[in-house]
Formats: structure tokens, C-alpha cells, sequence
């Protein structure tokens, strides 16, 4: 592996065009003077029925209330399709890239909008209507970007569920989000396997029972798998989309009307369904992939993020094509059938614009340097990454290795509820620092609290990421509880936005994220809360406490640990019982790297489980367990450490 220079102070990557840094501070300088003529200019990068005359009616005041461009009306399929057909409607606008190396499928504009529309009048067909919920749990398929661009068309809101969801985890979101269809397929394929997913939508329905609304399960065939089909309820895709017209008159909505719903995870209580709508979002889309992101026409953006994260969302799905540029769906795995899959699509298909998460890059790393030096690799032009922390030495390895140090490495700091990337380098305009995410992207004002949610005004410091101003892309409340929503963001300095990560600020006010504040667990960029896994936990009948942490993991960034008090002492649960409970109950991906069983939890005298000490406890930091005096009963910290140290 080569070795990366440490000195970071004086890294000075990428020249800076005089040209590009000029724009974009003039960008800066004008949406600082004219935030309100900025962003309505931001709106013309799309088409709308009607323009809107106003652009930003937010306050985080009060009841908090995000507006944007309210008076707008437009259809987002519109925006990503038809209105390229005239002048791009025969330039590809998916590559799909199969699991298997030998299958892949390219649609043109033309080719996408005839199928988006099939799919739309299929749904209409099954009776969905503007307004309803569609739950959408597809692998990486040609299908699942057709049925979230259906959706748009229709006016149907679309909630896009991630595969490695348990059937519990999908019943009661789709209980929460009111669905009534989903769409699902056969089996999907992972490498030599496949993994069931019309199984598992059967096994959400029965835990919905009788308060579920879901009517219709539409299954697409994507692995030959035979899978139970439940008459009356079930249809094919295939068979209900064939006899479709590909007319299908778009939807007009407006544009404060719910474009989709995203479940991600919180500090507490179950996953929350964050609300983005219909102008706001695609406007943003549209920009921040230009801006930080763009793909030339002719080359290719590929994005490898999972359709169900936000990332996949906007950069996989909307920001591309509603910018008229090819993207790349990718169904299978980096390593299958053998190592060097990616730099093989790289080359195959002329990818110019790669974004990865932190958690691949680190993977890839492991490989070694020979793999991706049989690539040519030639066509990148810019690297990015987002969704966790990137380490300076994956930073270089990127830059070095993958982008043979002739591409700036982005590093873009967003979340489901802004998005699209607020933190990140401008390339061209700015130096880059690896390792720090820089600053806000024209149009983003970030600001460091202490722990009070008081402003500190030092340049150097260290504090609470908040946000001054709203932008058009921001979560617009939590599907059925504004109160949560407001708790959650904006009590924590009034007036800001608060995002629940801290960050560190340099003399030159570039921010570097060090990591979430709360309970949140960052596993392989999937965000988990410790209280999904407490909860799962606590439901077996042989558990009466326990306390989830996450701790450094070399690949995932953090793992999870996880503290257990048994009910009774005399029949302790086995470690790996404990764990397929977590599975069966969150998902696989939440499967914790350790359990523990022990007699008691650290806890406060008002009886408040102290994580903090059990994070370092399970990371063997014990040299800094910091202040005890706050616990009820400072006898446990030694017989933890104890058992711990015996286990690690
Ligand atoms: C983390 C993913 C450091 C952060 C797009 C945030 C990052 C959470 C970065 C959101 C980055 C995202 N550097 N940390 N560049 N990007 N994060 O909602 O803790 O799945 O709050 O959105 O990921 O995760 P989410």
C-alpha cells in the first residue's frame, strides 16, 4: 500500500482555477445579499407548470414551518424525462449493470419515459391516486427507478425501503406510513446469492394484520425464484405493466405537496419517516448535484450509494437525470465474482463521476494498490464521498490510487433531512483538506454551538453543527409528528437548525464532522439507534435491560456492542441467541459485534443508563473513563472492565 504523507497541516491539493473560484464566490456573495433572488435563480434550472414568485417562506421559530417556492407547480417526472426528450431523448440515461458481469441495459430518455409512464398507468389502474403512499423494496434494478419516477408522475408519494430491513422493521413502517401498495420482487441477487424479498413482504403483511392498508403487491421478476402469489392482492410486473400506454399525462402538483417519505433512525423511539416535498427537493437536487457533482454530457455518473438512502435517492436518481446526465445502477457486490468489479464498470463505462462511502473505500484499501492498477480508470475526473467520517489516509489512498492524483477528492457531509450535500469542497474553487469536509456549499450557512446551543464566535473551536438558514431541500417535519420533528432540531439552539453531529473548525472555517452527538450508531454509513437495538432487545423474554453503544470498527467505522442484564441469572441467554433476535427484529445489518451479558448497568442516581461509559468500557479505554461521581453505584465500572477485558 503507498504510504500516505501525514503532514496535513501543509496539504495543498489541486490548483485552484481563478475563473471557478470567482463564480462561486460570486454565488456566495449573492445569495449572503439576496438570499431570495438567489434561490428563485436556483429554481430555473427546472421546468414548472407555474414558476413560483417566492422562494424561501421557512421559520425555525414557533411551530417551525419550512416553505419553499410555495406557490410553484411542476411534476418531477417531467423534469428528469420529458423535458429532455426534445433535445437528449435518444442519450442513455440509465446504465444498468446486472449481477451477473454479462447482463447489463442501457434506456435512453425516450426509453425511460415510455416505461416510467407504463408503470404509472399500472399503478393507476390498481387505483392508487395522487397523495397515496406506494412502498417501494427493490435491489438495484432498471424497476426500482422506473416505480419512483411512476410515482412522481402520478403524484403518489413514494417510501423507498431498504432490503436488509427486517419484516417487522418493513410491517411497522408501512403501518406508519399508511401504504397502500408495495412494490417488491422474486428474490433479489447479492453475489452467489440470492435473498428473498417477496417472503419477507408476506411476513410484513401478516405483522401489519388488520391495521395495515396495504391493497396491492406488485412483484417484479428478478432472480427466477418461484414466490407465493396471494390472489387478488398479488400481480406481476411484468404482466401489469406490459398492456399499459406509454402516455401517461403527468400529475401537476404543487409544490409544497409530499414528494416522498425515507425512514432513517434517531436517538429515540422507532425510525422516523422524514418528509421531503415535491419543488424544494428537486430544485436542490438539481443544484447541489451541479455544483458540487457534475457529470459531462456524453460521460457517466454512477453513484454506488443503495436506492433506499438519501444519497441514492438524489444522486443516484433525481440530481442526475434531472440534469440531463447518464447514471449507473450497479445490482451486484464490489468483490463478486471477483475482486476489481467496480474499476472493470469504471472502465466499461466511461464513468466520469464516482461517489462512494467511506466504508467501501476502506474495504477496497484492503485489496492493495496492485488490483486497481490493472484498471485504466482513465475516464474519472472527480471522486467523492459521504455518509460517514473518511479517515486521511482512505482520503489519499482515493486520491492516489483511484483517482492517480488527478481527481479532487470530495468530501460531502449530508444527511436524509437536508438532502443533499451542505458541507463540501467546491473543486476548482477551493483547496481541499482531506479529512475535513470543508465548508457550506454556496447558499449553506453552518455555525458551531457549545454544548448549550450558544454560538461560539472563535474561528478555531469545537462545537455542535447547526445550520442558520433553511435551504429548498430541507425535511419539511417527520411523517405524522411536526412535535417530534420541532423537538428534534430545533430546540437545541433556537433559531438553527441543529444536525446532531459535532464538528471542529480550523483558522480557515473549514469544518471537519467528528461524528454523531447522540445516540445514533454510524454502522457502514447505515444509521441505527441505540434504542432500535434496546428495544429489539428487551422484547426476548430472558432480557431485562440493556444498552447498545457503538465503538471503532477498523472496516464499518463504528460496530455495535451491546450490554445485556438477564432476567434470571440461572438460564442466561447464549450471546448468539441475543444477536439473531437484534437481526430478526432491526435487520441484519444491525448485527452487533459483541453481546455481554452482565449483572448491572452503569446508571445515574435518577437511573439514566450512562452509555458514554460503557462506549468506552467496550473500546478498552478505561485510562479515560472520565468523572464517576454522577453514578448511583460506582461498584459496577470495575467488574464491566473486568469482563471486558477477559472477552476481548
Ligand atoms: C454522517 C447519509 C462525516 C453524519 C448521507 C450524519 C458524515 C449522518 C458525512 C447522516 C461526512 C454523512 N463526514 N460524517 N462526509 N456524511 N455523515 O441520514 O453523522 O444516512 O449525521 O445520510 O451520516 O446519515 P444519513
Amino acid at each position: 500500500m503507498s504510504t500516505p504523507q501525514t503532514d496535513l497541516a501543509i496539504w495543498d491539493i489541486e490548483s485552484v482555477d481563478p475563473a471557478k473560484a470567482l463564480q462561486i464566490r460570486a454565488m456566495r456573495e449573492q445569495v449572503q445579499a439576496d438570499p431570495e433572488t438567489f434561490w428563485l435563480e436556483q429554481a430555473k434550472r427546472l421546468e414548472w407548470e407555474r414558476f413560483p414568485s417566492v422562494g424561501n417562506r421557512s421559520t425555525f421559530e414557533d411551530e417551525v414551518s419550512i416553505r419553499w417556492y410555495e406557490d410553484g407547480k411542476l411534476n418531477v417526472s417531467v423534469n428528469c424525462l420529458d423535458r429532455h426528450l426534445k433535445e437528449r431523448g435518444d442519450q442513455t440515461a440509465l446504465i444498468w449493470q446486472g449481477n451477473d458481469p454479462g447482463v447489463s441495459r442501457q434506456l435512453t430518455f425516450r426509453e425511460l419515459h415510455a416505461e416510467v409512464c407504463r408503470v404509472a398507468n399500472a399503478l393507476k389502474s390498481l387505483g392508487v391516486k395522487r397523495g397515496d403512499r406506494v412502498a417501494i423494496h427493490l435491489p438495484m434494478t432498471v424497476e426500482v427507478v422506473a416505480c419512483m419516477l411512476a410515482c412522481a408522475r402520478i403524484g403518489a408519494v413514494h417510501v423507498v425501503l431498504f432490503g436488509g430491513f427486517s419484516p417487522e422493521g418493513i410491517g411497522e413502517r408501512l403501518i406508519d406510513s399508511g401504504a397502500v401498495a408495495v412494490i417488491t420482487c422474486d428474490a433479489a441477487k447479492r453475489g452467489a446469492k440470492t435473498i428473498p424479498h417477496k417472503a419477507v413482504i408476506d411476513a410484513a403483511l401478516r405483522h401489519t394484520g388488520s391495521i395495515g392498508s396495504v391493497k396491492n403487491v406488485i412483484v417484479v421478476n428478478v432472480s427466477d425464484t418461484s414466490a407465493p402469489m396471494t390472489a387478488g392482492r398479488d400481480h406481476d410486473y411484468a404482466e401489469l405493466v406490459a398492456g399499459q400506454s406509454d402516455v401517461c399525462e403527468p400529475e401537476i402538483m404543487n409544490a409544497e405537496d409530499v414528494f416522498f417519505l425515507l425512514y432513517t433512525s434517531g436517538s429515540t423511539g422507532k425510525p422516523k419517516a422524514i418528509v421531503h416535498t415535491t419543488g424544494g427537493y428537486l430544485v436542490w437536487a438539481a443544484y447541489t448535484v451541479d455544483v458540487t457533482f457534475p457529470a459531462e454530457r456524453g460521460t457517466t455518473h454512477w453513484c454506488t450509494a443503495d436506492v433506499a438512502w438519501i444519497t441514492g435517492h438524489t444522486f443516484v436518481v433525481y440530481g442526475p437525470l434531472a440534469n440531463g446526465s447518464t447514471t449507473l445502477l450497479f445490482e451486484g457486490l464490489m468483490g463478486w465474482p471477483q475482486a476489481g468489479r467496480w474499476w472493470d464498470i469504471i472502465d466499461r463505462f466511461n464513468v466520469s463521476s464516482f461517489f462512494t462511502a467511506p466504508t467501501a473505500i476502506r474495504a477496497l484499501m484492503r485489496d492493495g494498490d496492485d488490483l486497481p492498477r490493472q484498471y485504466s480508470l482513465a475516464s474519472l475526473r472527480r471522486l467523492a464521498s459521504a455518509g460517514e467520517p473518511i479517515s486521511p489516509d482512505a482520503w489519499l489512498w482515493y486520491y492516489e490510487v483511484i483517482g492517480q492524483k488527478k481527481c479532487p477528492v470530495i468530501d460531502m457531509w449530508w444527511q436524509t433531512e437536508t438532502a443533499g450535500p451542505m458541507l463540501s469542497a467546491i473543486a476548482g474553487a477551493q483547496k481541499l483538506k482531506p479529512g475535513w469536509a470543508t465548508t457550506g456549499i454556496p447558499g449553506i450557512f453552518p455555525s458551531l454551538t457549545n454544548e448549550k446551543g450558544e454560538i461560539i464566535e472563535n474561528r478555531e473551536a469545537e462545537g455542535c453543527l447547526c445550520f442558520d438558514e433553511s435551504w429548498p431541500g430541507q425535511t419539511r417535519s417527520i411523517w405524522g409528528d411536526h412535535k417530534r420533528f420541532r423537538e428534534t432540531y430545533f430546540t437545541f439552539s433556537k433559531g438553527r437548525y441543529f444536525s446532531g453531529d459535532g464538528a471542529r473548525r480550523d483558522a480557515d472555517g473549514n469544518l471537519m464532522i467528528t461524528g454523531r452527538m447522540d445516540d445514533v450508531i454510524n454502522v457502514s454509513g447505515h444509521r441505527i439507534g441505540t434504542a432500535e437495538i434496546e428495544d429489539a432487545v428487551a422484547t426476548d423474554h430472558s432480557v431485562a435491560e440493556a444498552a447498545a453503544v457503538g465503538i471503532n470498527h477498523d472496516l464499518k467505522g463504528q460496530g455495535i456492542v451491546v450490554f445485556v442484564v438477564a432476567r434470571n441469572t440461572k438460564t442466561l441467554p447464549s450471546e448468539a441467541h441475543l444477536s439473531k433476535v437484534i437481526c430478526e427484529r432491526v435487520g441484519r445489518y444491525a448485527a452487533p459485534e459483541k453481546v455481554y451479558l452482565v449483572s448491572e448497568l452503569p446508571k445515574t442516581r435518577s437511573g439514566k443508563i450512562v452509555r458514554r461509559l460503557l462506549r468506552k468500557i467496550a473500546s478498552n479505554e478505561t485510562d479515560s473513563l472520565g468523572d464517576l461521581s454522577s453514578l448511583a453505584d460506582t461498584s459496577v465500572v470495575p467488574a464491566l472492565i473486568a469482563l471486558v477485558q477477559k472477552q476481548l
